[in-house]
């Protein structure tokens, strides 16, 4: 189903519907989103990108402004011109839905200070000082060509928050301790410095994820006195990646050219595509199989594939899916120290066995010494309760 325009409910009644507080309806009422969003603008909607510009289709633009959907604002780091869809989506204006989801799981109340990270289009730090007041509001956006935009938005919207351009993994020491972080970009792992600038008890809402793939859960951590943080994850979502922890990875650096090497391991998938696929499992394995990254995809001839890397040395898995019920004639390959399609399908049934955890039964903790996920309770650290093949 569509959340756009043509969905018949308004943004408004999406919010009200979703059980937003009255207090951040206010903040909305005074904040519109399209008075932060370009004049050319790709919405994210049904699984494709839409190019939308304002100049040849106002009344369009004005519906999709106001429609429940990611709109992205930036391609490829600026460097992108034209209008048509480029390669890596680099900024945006949030899906308003997530936003005002992840405002309840920040729980403010009147007078406290938030740090945001990843100011986008501005249309956040825009409902956050709406609600609080501009002067309890830092924003930090590492583009700088986004954040100028941002201040403009902002400024003419009536709007005076603090924007500062920088790298939001270093927080912004100059106005800390904050009461609330809230960051609006998917991070791999957590910086020391949010919880540094963290007073004890302050609350930090950011989507978190792992390497094996795009899927992220936002997390709500809360900051101890010992200056650790731990939490549960609350809700998955998909976010773009703060930039200097993106991941690229090279088929090429894994395997040299198209035949398999002599010493490929082949087996028998005991999995099917389709098992692997759902959000849920897909954050969980991440959570499971460390060190691993994942794609999944259609080889040359159309036959559904996951491909698999390892990051900490040269392991590699491709597996292929033939036949109606998806495994039955299907194919492993496996290179290198680690067999990760083993590992992936033991963390699947290991998931199973526990009873299908969904991304609530989860956590995180963050120390001085790094950050662990944890199943149910924080001290049933992942890695220690999931003994590996
Ligand atoms: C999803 S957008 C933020 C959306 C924003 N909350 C809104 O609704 O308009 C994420 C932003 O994070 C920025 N970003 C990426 N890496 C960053 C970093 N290291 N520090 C600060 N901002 C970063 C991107 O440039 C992008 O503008």
């Amino acid at each position: 189903m569509t959340a756009g325009p043509e969905a018949g409910q308004t943004l408004c009644d999406i919010l009200l519907e979703a059980g937003v507080a009255p207090e951040w309806m206010r903040a909305y009422g005074e904040v519109p989103r399209a008075l932060f969003l370009p004049e050319v603008m790709w919405p994210f909607d049904d699984g494709r990108d839409l190019v939308i510009s304002r100049t040849d289709t106002p009344e369009e633009w004005r519906r999709w402004a106001d429609a429940d959907v990611p709109i992205t604002t930036q391609w490829d780091d600026g460097d992108h011109t034209g209008t048509a869809v480029g390669e890596l989506r680099t900024s945006s204006g949030s899906m308003p839905s997530l936003v005002f989801a992840m405002f309840a799981d920040l729980s403010v109340s009147d007078g406290m200070r938030v740090l945001e990270i990843g100011t986008g289009t501005g249309w956040c730090a825009a409902l956050l000082s709406a609600r609080l007041g501009e002067r309890n509001v830092v924003s930090v956006e590492l583009d700088a060509a986004v954040a100028a935009r941002a201040r403009k938005a902002l400024d003419a919207a009536g709007w005076r928050p603090e924007v500062v351009t920088g790298d939001g993994l270093l927080g912004w020491p100059e106005r800390a301790p904050y009461d609330r972080i809230l960051v609006t970009v998917s991070v791999r792992e957590v910086p020391r410095a949010w919880i540094d600038q963290a007073k004890p008890g302050a609350v930090i809402v950011m989507p978190w994820g792992t390497r094996y793939s795009h899927q992220d859960a936002i997390v709500r951590l809360v900051v101890a006195d010992d200056g650790t943080a731990s939490g549960r994850f609350t809700r998955l979502a998909r976010f773009m990646q703060i930039r200097s922890q993106r991941l690229e990875v090279r088929h090429g650096d894994y395997i040299d050219g198209d035949d398999w090497p002599d010493d490929t391991r082949r087996s028998v998938p005991t999995l099917s595509a389709s098992s692997l696929m759902p959000p849920g499992v897909e954050f969980a394995l991440g959570l499971l199989v460390p060190d691993c990254t994942h794609v999944s995809g259609h080889d040359t001839d159309g036959t559904p594939g996951v491909w698999l890397y390892g990051l900490t040395d040269r392991s590699w898995a491709a597996v292929f899916f033939y036949g109606e019920d998806g495994h039955s004639a299907s194919q492993v390959y496996q290179g290198g120290p680690r067999s990760l399609w083993d590992e992936v399908e033991a963390a699947y049934l290991w998931w199973v066995d526990q009873g299908r955890p969904g991304h609530g039964e989860f956590g995180l903790t963050v120390t001085a010494d790094g950050q662990q996920a944890w199943l149910r309770e924080k001290r049933q650290s992942v890695e220690a309760v999931w003994k590996k093949p």
